[in-house]
């Protein structure tokens, strides 16, 4: 391996806390598109705040209930790539020494063996109420023999269902950024691996994890915008750098 990328693996095999924060890269080998890689990226294509915003599903719900009922199909399709299967597998492999946050709302690092994962931006997978049930209908709703293509509906107080992810305006999941920060805060070392650091707060945990004291390594073909935060920059993809640098083979 290139100095760069061996002293990177010395760094993992001396490491007992790992933090891995993913982005959308991640799991662009699994064939999932990314939002802002110019070409192939979502956001080049669709504006966002029609799209992943409460305001805009509101405006047309089943455009929104659309594009995510078709990205649910993609990634039930996806399968975890190598980058996944080697974080999964150096993770089952030394229980305890890694925890990724991911920003990625597919369950492919779950599927790779990291049921723990901490998601930060929700799960695609998942609904949701759109409001607190006016007529307490709670688990009541019932949204049977909403039509195809229709986003679900109760039938007795016509409370929409949303897609579990967090839309932008929307605070995160509580719990998963405290995790994150309390994660970010005792590492080692952290890999920052695909994601272009454009979203906040997010992108803040490479920096605060290097202010406490954590090597910090970006794995990325191209530049992003937290590319200051790193020790370390390695230009490459998640699929090919991950498998060497998390295998436990001596070099
Ligand atoms: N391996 C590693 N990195 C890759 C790969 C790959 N195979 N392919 C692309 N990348 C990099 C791109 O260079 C880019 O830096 O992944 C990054 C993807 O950036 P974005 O599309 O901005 O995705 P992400 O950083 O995850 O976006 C953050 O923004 O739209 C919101 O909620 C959404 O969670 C998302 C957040």
């Amino acid at each position: 391996m290139d100095g760069g990328l061996g002293a990177l693996r010395e760094r993992v095999q001396a490491a007992q806390r790992i933090v891995v924060l993913t982005g959308a890269g991640m799991s662009a080998e699994s064939g999932i598109p990314t939002f802002r890689d110019t070409l192939t990226g979502l956001w080049s294509r669709f504006d966002p705040m029609q799209l992943a915003s409460e305001a805009g599903f509101r405006a047309h719900p089943q455009r929104v209930w659309n594009w995510y009922a078709e990205r649910r199909l993609g990634v039930r399709a996806a399968q975890p790539n190598p980058g996944h299967l080697a974080l999964g597998g150096f993770a089952q492999r030394h229980p305890g020494r890694l925890t990724v946050v991911t920003q990625n709302v597919d369950d492919l690092h779950q599927r790779a063996g990291n049921p723990d994962t901490i998601r930060l931006h929700g799960d695609i997978l998942e609904d949701r109420w759109l409001d607190p049930c006016p007529r307490r209908c709670g688990s009541a709703c019932d949204t049977k023999g909403a039509a195809p293509g229709e986003p679900p509906r109760c039938r007795d107080c016509s409370n929409l269902v949303r897609p579990g992810v967090v839309w932008f305006g929307e605070d995160l999941p509580l719990g998963a950024l405290s995790a994150a920060e309390a994660a970010a805060d005792r590492a080692e070392l952290m890999l920052v691996v695909g994601t272009s650091g454009a979203v906040w707060p997010a992108a803040g945990l490479a920096a605060r994890a290097r202010r406490a004291g954590a090597w910090v390594a970006i794995v990325n073909p191209d530049e992003t915008e937290i590319d200051g935060d790193a020790h370390q920059l390695v230009r490459g993809t998640a699929a090919r750098v991950l498998p060497g640098l998390l295998s436990d083979a001596t070099a």
